[in-house]
């Protein structure tokens, strides 16, 4: 049984790290503390950039703290949370099979294969080289109004609308932005 447990163990530590490799960014969770940070930077109402709500966009959704507290605050919105590592993913299939919100969708797959053209809020926590191919597929595909919330990496050329340094160890910063304000 302790070798079952143990081989168990390491195939989930050598698929986290392989997914971690492969994706550029491992399955950190955002802190309660940057959560609230978030939170306090998002309007209580979503822009009404669509007449049949704007989607809502966790991407690199993980152990999916952020998609849950997303779906909750935002429920008249369908939240839809990307995830290609698969054991972050179960795991938040399992929360969510387990009482969670009916307007979050948890997806196994890699977000550039979405047209984020229908979010009305897009949000991210991923990494420094994430983010530059990130922008320019967002200054693609969304349309004015929409709201793009980072963790940690900014966008490299846009020029936030506020920014707040979460009250934790590392001050981390969590960046607004609304197109069109994308340009610096
Ligand atoms: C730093 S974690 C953030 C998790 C979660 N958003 C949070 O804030 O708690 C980044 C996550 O993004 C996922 N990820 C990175 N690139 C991805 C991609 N192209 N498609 C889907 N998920 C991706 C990683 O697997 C990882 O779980």
């Amino acid at each position: 049984m302790d070798l079952i447990i143990l081989g168990l163990s390491l195939v989930a530590i050598a698929m986290i790290f392989c997914y971690t490799l492969l994706t550029g960014s491992p399955p950190t969770p955002t802190s309660p503390k940057v959560r609230n940070a978030m939170l306090a930077l998002l309007p209580k109402r979503l822009p009404e950039v669509f007449e049949d709500k704007g989607r809502v966009y966790e991407l690199g959704a993980g152990w999916g703290g952020n998609a849950l507290v997303f779906a909750r605050m935002f429920s008249s919105h369908r939240v839809i949370a990307i995830e290609r590592s698969p054991l972050p993913w179960v795991f938040t299939w399992i929360r969510l099979a387990t009482g969670g919100p009916k307007n979050l969708e948890i997806h196994l797959n890699d977000f550039s294969q979405y047209n984020l053209c229908d979010a009305a809020l897009v949000s991210c926590y991923l990494s420094a080289r994430q983010m530059e191919v990130l922008e320019k597929k967002l200054e693609r595909e969304m349309v004015p109004g929409t709201l793009v919330v980072c963790h940690t990496f900014a966008m490299p050329n846009w020029q936030p609308i506020a920014t707040v340094y979460a009250d934790d160890l590392y001050k981390s910063p969590v960046y607004l932005y609304k197109t069109p304000n994308f340009k610096v």
